[in-house]
C-alpha cells in the first residue's frame, strides 16, 4: 500500500511539473501547426476616413486563413480606454500587443505590465514618449514631422506660382488631439519653417479633434474672429473637410478665397480637390495591417526587426488629383 501510495505521489509531481509548463508562455517553437497567433489590437477610435481605412487593414490582415485572431479595441479616442484594452490583452494572454496610442504620455506603467507579462508590444502609426525604450519592440508609422514640412513647402511654392510670394499671408490651423504624435509632428513642422516666412502670421490655432463636426464649429468660430484668413492647415482631411463646410456657410469659396492645405490624402480628399474646394493633402499613410504582420512573422522567426520604422508618404496638389484617384487604395 506504502509503495502504491508513493507511485501514485510521483505521478502527481509529474503532472502538475506538466501542467506548469504548459502554464507557461508559449513558444513560438512550442506552437502547433494550425495555431493562431493572437493579437490584440488597442485601435484609437474612428474619428476619421484615415481611421477607418487604418481598421479595415488590421480586419482584413489578422485573419484566420493568415493564422491569426485579432481582437480589436476601439478606445473612442480615450487613453484611459486603451490602458483597459491593453489590460485585458495581457489577462487574455495574447501573444502581441498592437498600440496606435492616442497621445504620446503617460504609457510607463501599464507597458511595463505588458513587459512583465512578457507579450511584445508593437506601436502603429503614433509614437509614445517613455523614458525606457525596452517598452516597446518596434514603431511603424508616418513621419508627422516632414508632412508639416513638405505642407510648407508645398505653400510657398504655390504661392510664387500665384504671383502671391511677396504678400503678407494670414493663416489658421487646426489642429488634430492635442499631445497625439500627429498633432505634435505636424504642428512642429509647419511651425519649424514659419521663420522662413517672415510675412506668413498664424493667426490662430485650435484643436479640431480630427473629426470633421470639430473642424466646422472651430472654422465656423475663426470665420468670425478673422475676416482676412488666405489660408487653412487643417491637421487632418476630415477637419479640412469640416472647414470647407463652414467657409463655403460664410459665402466665401474654399481652394479659392481660402487656401485649404490638408493631411492624410484620403480618397474624398481627392473628391474635394478635383470639386475644386481642396489645394493640396499631404499624404499619411494609413495601411500598417501588412506592415505589422511582417514585423510580427519576422518575430516569430526569431528574427530582427529595425526599432523605428518610417512609411514612405507624398504629397498631392489638386493638379493631380484627377489622375490619381483610381490609384488610391483608401
Ligand atoms: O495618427 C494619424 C492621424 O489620426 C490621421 O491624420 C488622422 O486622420 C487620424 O485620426
Amino acid at each position: 500500500m506504502k509503495k502504491l501510495l508513493s507511485v501514485l505521489l510521483a505521478c502527481i509531481m509529474v503532472f502538475s511539473l506538466a501542467s506548469c509548463n504548459s502554464s507557461s508562455k508559449e513558444t513560438t517553437a512550442d506552437k502547433k501547426d494550425g495555431d493562431l497567433i493572437v493579437v490584440g489590437y488597442a485601435q484609437v477610435g474612428a474619428e476619421s476616413d484615415w481611421r477607418t481605412a487604418n481598421t479595415v487593414s488590421f480586419q482584413s490582415t489578422f485573419v484566420e486563413e493568415n493564422g491569426y485572431k485579432l481582437i480589436f479595441d476601439d478606445a473612442q479616442q480615450k487613453q484611459e480606454n486603451q490602458i483597459k484594452a491593453i489590460r485585458n490583452f495581457i489577462q487574455q494572454d495574447v501573444d502581441y500587443i498592437v498600440l496606435a496610442p492616442v497621445v504620446e504620455t503617460g504609457w510607463e506603467t501599464v507597458l511595463g505590465e505588458a513587459k512583465e507579462a512578457g507579450i511584445p508590444v508593437i506601436l502603429s502609426d503614433r509614437m509614445i514618449e517613455v523614458s525606457d525604450d525596452s517598452l516597446y519592440t518596434c514603431w511603424v508609422g508616418g513621419n508627422f514631422k516632414k508632412e508639416g514640412e513638405d505642407a510648407v513647402a508645398w505653400l510657398a511654392e504655390y504661392l510664387e506660382k500665384e504671383g502671391r510670394a511677396d504678400e503678407d499671408i494670414n493663416i489658421v490651423t487646426l489642429q488634430g488631439t492635442i499631445g497625439s504624435s500627429a498633432q505634435v509632428g505636424r504642428t512642429d513642422g509647419v511651425d519649424g519653417k514659419l521663420s522662413e516666412h517672415p510675412k506668413w502670421h498664424m493667426l490662430d490655432k485650435q484643436t479640431g479633434e480630427f473629426t470633421q463636426s470639430k473642424g466646422q464649429e472651430v472654422m465656423e468660430s475663426f470665420l468670425k474672429s478673422y475676416d482676412d484668413i488666405d489660408v487653412v492647415i487643417a491637421e487632418n482631411d476630415n477637419m479640412a473637410f469640416g472647414a470647407i463646410d463652414a467657409i463655403k456657410a460664410a459665402g466665401k469659396d474654399p481652394g479659392k478665397d481660402i487656401i485649404i492645405v490638408s493631411f492624410d490624402a484620403v480618397k474624398a480628399a481627392f473628391e474635394s480637390m478635383i470639386a475644386g474646394d481642396m489645394n493640396v493633402s499631404v499624404e499619411c499613410n494609413p495601411l500598417h495591417g501588412p506592415r505589422v504582420a511582417e514585423i510580427i512573422q519576422k518575430l516569430e522567426k526569431g528574427e530582427k526587426v529595425d526599432k523605428i520604422q518610417y512609411v514612405d508618404e507624398g504629397v498631392f496638389p489638386a493638379d493631380t488629383a484627377a489622375d490619381l484617384i483610381d490609384t488610391r487604395k483608401y
